[in-house]
């Protein structure tokens, strides 16, 4: 038996009562109000409260009667129709403002003419909370200026499964990483008070562990123990509340056989409870539907009503059954209205935080949509959103290069850099709608560099991402016959990502790979690009390429950015959120993983993954000298050097494993990490300043503590262990 077993009961770090502690948001006169205003409301106008319609999908004169009834909010809803429906909420007897939510998911992409910003998990490859942060705050000020209130967004769940067709909504498999980000794009949103004109609700959701669906199946059951729950899934829910999410959405999916609408252990006694949230909890789209239609829990909208209200869900999104089925229940007695008081005061609540009884539009920034500031601030993640996984010395292109083939199915399309939740991608009812500009694919951005460089560029799309009667390979080679460098663009498309569209095969689809092969016969230095939704498995075009960069989905300069590290203008700095799989059968192959007799190895695959989470560099060489930790103050250091010719950024990481734990701990877990921007021979100390939740576990009676005993710390490149520096040291817990 390990020292640490016989010491079990170690100091307590994250009780639920420390977070009480920590919400500041409590306002005495808000409450007196909510409470006033709740003693002159109907069993009618609460049920009607808690309703969320779905503007776009019911005849509008339906939309504008239950404006009438008082319907609590409406979903996807723009301009003028917003601004009728809250014109009816307002002449209602009590005249209570109506709440707007949108998915305002990479920027205010439902509105044609926002800012697009690369996906979340492009986001993530910057490691750069500030910039997340401000694509939170300039995507806040746009969806304020079209008068709405709300964004269901940050997507908190992990993308350790990149079958799941979601993955490109996360900030990749990582808790420690999402919380970062996942905080700072709170604060962007939510800005200093939610009063403000220019902030907005953020919407920390699917809560909870909703991307762990078994097989990467979307809204399926998730195969979990609280213990790993609260382990892995729970802190960046944690972290965003402790930030001020105002609002939490439910997740489609459920676990252990009971669904998250109806789980009162989560919403009520870990999310209330412990975590002392006082905010909204909306359920996602027709959730209470589906305890009767797809989960079979419920026999009717009755039983699903009654089972969801009492669960803890405040909202109810689009399933407005809810409102006849919430007042019949409260009429028979099936149902204390003290249920839907609750539900109520935490919507009104909200509602008076965001100052809408004083005014009900937000108004934003007229004119700010699409701006040259906004614009600058999706370049810029852009460019920090570049991976690069491999160089043999063919990047930056040599001046020396004069003809450049761009070839690929991705190199010219802005649907593909786009990805989904867009105005005119997935999951909008028009995809043909045409793009408005100023967009800039890959194709666009190297043909404006290169006739800055005085090199020609020739284009041939080669094959579709799925195989099309129009696939020309011939012509695809005879095009970059001749050619100094071929630029190879693969990828993925909008219709083989999102909501319900996952996939059993990860490898690149269509005739993507035999472009590859065909083009690998002219013996011309080919750079692969991946501009696609997840990690795709492609292991033997990376292989036989010269040079592979990823880029997820950039968003509107996306391809600006992929064409400047192409030709040198950009130092890419981008690391990989995501584990890269070399095989769908290795799935899963997240890096914090635990460790097990079968080490991760197959007969017929490696034990690790192609690409590794953290892994990516530049054009710079970074050194990492001097691992040192001071015990006393938990303070790790580490010194970093460009040992290059060029000024580059740099994430440093900080991992921890618990050498000897009473239960089985991750061989590694990323918990800290600094990006760091260094002139060539510069050299710098980095400090991390280390918490005592960073040696912590969560025990199987689901409580987090620190146990005594022998721990790891590694610094460095990406998690791999060959570009860790490490050390250990012995931690004594005194209770
Ligand atoms: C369903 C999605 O799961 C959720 O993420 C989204 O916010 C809602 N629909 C509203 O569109």
């Amino acid at each position: 038996m390990s020292n640490k077993s016989r010491i079990k009961n170690g100091a307590v770090v994250c009780a639920g009562g420390d977070y009480m502690k920590q919400q500041a948001t409590f306002d005495p006169v808000i409450e007196a109000r909510v409470e006033e205003l709740l003693s002159r409301m109907t069993l009618e106008e609460k049920a009607a409260q808690m309703v969320q319609i779905p503007y776009r999908m019911v005849p509008r004169e339906e939309a504008l009667d239950w404006a009438r009834k008082g319907a609590g909010s409406f979903l996807h809803v723009l301009g003028d129709d917003a601004r009728e429906v809250q014109s009816i909420a307002l002449s209602t007897r009590l005249g209570i403002p109506v709440l707007f939510g949108i998915d305002a998911i990479h920027g205010h992409g439902l509105n044609e003419q926002a800012t697009i910003f690369p996906s979340q998990l492009a986001a993530a490859c910057s490691w750069n909370p500030a910039l997340v942060e401000e694509m939170g705050r300039v995507t806040a000020r746009e969806v304020a200026t079209d008068g709405l209130h709300w964004t269901f967004s940050p997507v908190l769940c992990l993308g350790r499964d990149p079958r799941w067709g979601r993955v490109d909504e996360t900030f990749g498999e990582d808790p420690y990483l999402t919380a970062v980000l996942g905080t700072a794009i709170i604060r962007g949103y939510q800005g200093k008070r939610l009063d403000g004109n220019e902030s907005i609700l953020a919407c920390a959701k699917h809560y909870i562990g909703y991307g762990e669906a078994v097989g990467g199946r979307d809204a399926c059951d998730t195969e979990m123990t609280y213990r790993k729950l609260r382990d892995v899934f729970l802190p960046p829910f944690e972290q965003a509340i402790e930030a001020g999410c105002a609002t939490v959405m439910t997740a489609y999916g459920s676990i252990d056989g009971t669904p998250f609408t109806a789980s009162e252990k989560t919403l009520k006694t870990i999310l209330r409870d412990e975590l002392g949230f006082d905010g909204l909890v909306v359920t996602d789209w027709d959730n209470v539907n589906s305890l009767v239609e797809r989960q079979h829990v419920a026999e009717n909208l009755d039983e699903a009503s009654l089972l969801a209200a009492e669960a803890g869900n405040d909202m109810i999104m689009t399933t407005t059954a809810f409102y006849d089925s919430a007042i019949r229940l409260v009429r028979t007695g099936k149902m204390p209205e003290s249920v839907l008081d609750g539900a109520v005061k935490n919507i009104l609540r909200v509602k008076f935080r965001m100052g809408l009884f004083e005014q009900p539009e937000k108004r934003g920034v007229p004119g700010c949509l699409g701006c040259a500031e906004h614009l600058e601030a999706s370049r810029a993640l852009a460019r920090e959103s570049i991976v690069l996984l491999k160089n043999n010395g063919v990047l930056p292109l040599a001046p020396t290069v004069k003809k450049i083939a761009v070839v690929g199915p991705n190199a010219d399309d802005i649907r593909a850099q786009y990805g989904d939740w867009t105005y005119f991608t997935h999951p909008m009812p028009n995809p043909e709608h045409p793009p408005v500009r100023p967009y800039v694919t890959v194709l666009e951005g190297v043909r404006t560099l290169a006739e800055a460089s005085g090199a020609e560029v020739v284009y041939a799309r080669g094959c579709g991402v799925i195989e099309t009667p129009e696939d020309d390979l011939d012509a695809a080679v005879e095009a970059a016959r001749d050619c100094g460098a071929i630029l190879l663009v693969l990828g993925d498309c909008v219709e083989q990502a999102g909501e319900f569209r996952d996939r059993a095969d990860l490898s690149l689809s269509g005739r993507q790979e035999e472009l590859f092969l065909r083009l690998k016969t002219l013996n011309i230095p080919i750079i692969t690009v991946l501009v696609a939704t997840k990690p795709l498995c492609f292991p033997r075009v990376a292989e036989g390429s010269d040079a592979v960069l990823v880029a997820f989905n950039g968003g509107m300069f996306g391809g600006l950015a992929v064409a400047e590290a192409v030709f040198g203008k950009l130092n890419p700095s981008g690391k990989l959120p995501v584990s890269v799989p070399h095989h769908t059968g290795q799935i899963p192959v997240y890096y914090n993983s635990l460790p097990g007799w079968h080490g991760g190895t197959y007969v017929d695959q490696p034990a690790e993954s192609l690409f590794a989470f953290g892994e990516g560099f530049g054009y710079a060489r970074f050194a990492y000298d001097n691992l040192r930790f001071d015990e006393k103050t938990l303070t790790l250091s580490v010194t970093l050097t460009n040992a290059g010719t060029v000024r580059g950024a740099e994430t440093a990481q900080v991992y921890i494993r618990d050498l000897v734990s009473s239960v089985i701990t991750p061989i590694k877990r990323l918990i800290a990490f600094e990006k760091a921007t260094l002139e060539p021979g510069e050299t710098r100390e980095l400090r991390f300043q280390l918490k005592p939740e960073d040696f912590s576990l969560v025990l199987p009676n689901e409580r987090r503590v620190v146990e005594s005993g022998d721990f790891q710390l590694m610094a460095g490149t990406s998690s791999k262990d060959a570009d860790l520096l490490s050390l250990t040291f012995r931690l004594t817990v005194t209770n």
